[in-house]
């Protein structure tokens, strides 16, 4: 007949196999896997510096829709750039990769901007 006591003790050491990588990551804090947002060729600089951005995109984003909506006001002028206020015109014209680049890192931070439901997202390749 069948060894139960044999084959749960498998059964136990085989799920701390397989799990053990979780394990790994729980014992020494880290995970492996970070967001890689991806910048698109020939781009240089956003509308702001880049640490900025990754903290604060969006209160800026914010900030421009109550110029447009609030203060019709469809131009801002930011360090020196006269910048169309607009998420799908100027945002999206750089960042045209949403997916592997917006959505990289909401999908990591468990974040879902609901903009898209009236905002025009880019057309990908
Ligand atoms: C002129 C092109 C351009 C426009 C317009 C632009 N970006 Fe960027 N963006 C970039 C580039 C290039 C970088 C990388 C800059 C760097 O690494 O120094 C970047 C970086 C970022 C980052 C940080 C990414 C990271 O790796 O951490 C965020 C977030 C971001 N942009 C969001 C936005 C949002 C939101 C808007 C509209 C309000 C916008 N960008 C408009 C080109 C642009
Ligand atoms: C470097 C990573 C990163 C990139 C790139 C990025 N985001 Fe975010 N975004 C976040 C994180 C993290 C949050 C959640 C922040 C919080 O809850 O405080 C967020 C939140 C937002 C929010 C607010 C959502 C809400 O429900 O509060 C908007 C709007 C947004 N992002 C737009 C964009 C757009 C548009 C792009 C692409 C042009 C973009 N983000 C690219 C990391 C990123
Ligand atoms: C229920 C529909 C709706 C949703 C959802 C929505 N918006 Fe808007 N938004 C509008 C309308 C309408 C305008 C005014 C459009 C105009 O006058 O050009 C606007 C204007 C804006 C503008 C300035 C104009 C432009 O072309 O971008 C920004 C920036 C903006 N919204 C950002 C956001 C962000 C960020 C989110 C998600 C967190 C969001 N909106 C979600 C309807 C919406």
């Amino acid at each position: 007949m069948y060894n139960g006591g044999k084959i749960i003790l498998g059964l136990i050491i085989f799920l701390l196999l397989i799990t053990l990588p979780v394990w790994f990551n729980i014992a020494t804090g880290t995970s492996k896997y970070k967001p890689n947002p991806k910048i698109l060729p020939g781009q240089t600089e956003c509308v702001a510096p880049a640490n900025y951005m990754r903290t604060s995109h969006m209160r800026l984003l914010d900030e421009w829709r109550d110029e447009v909506v609030r203060h019709q006001r469809r131009y801002g002028e930011i360090n020196g750039k006269i910048y169309e206020l607009s998420l799908s015109n100027t945002c999206m014209k750089c960042h045209s990769n949403k997916k592997e680049f917006c959505d990289e890192c909401h999908n990591f931070a468990d974040v879902n901007p609901y903009c898209w439901e009236c905002h025009i997202e880019p057309k990908e390749k």
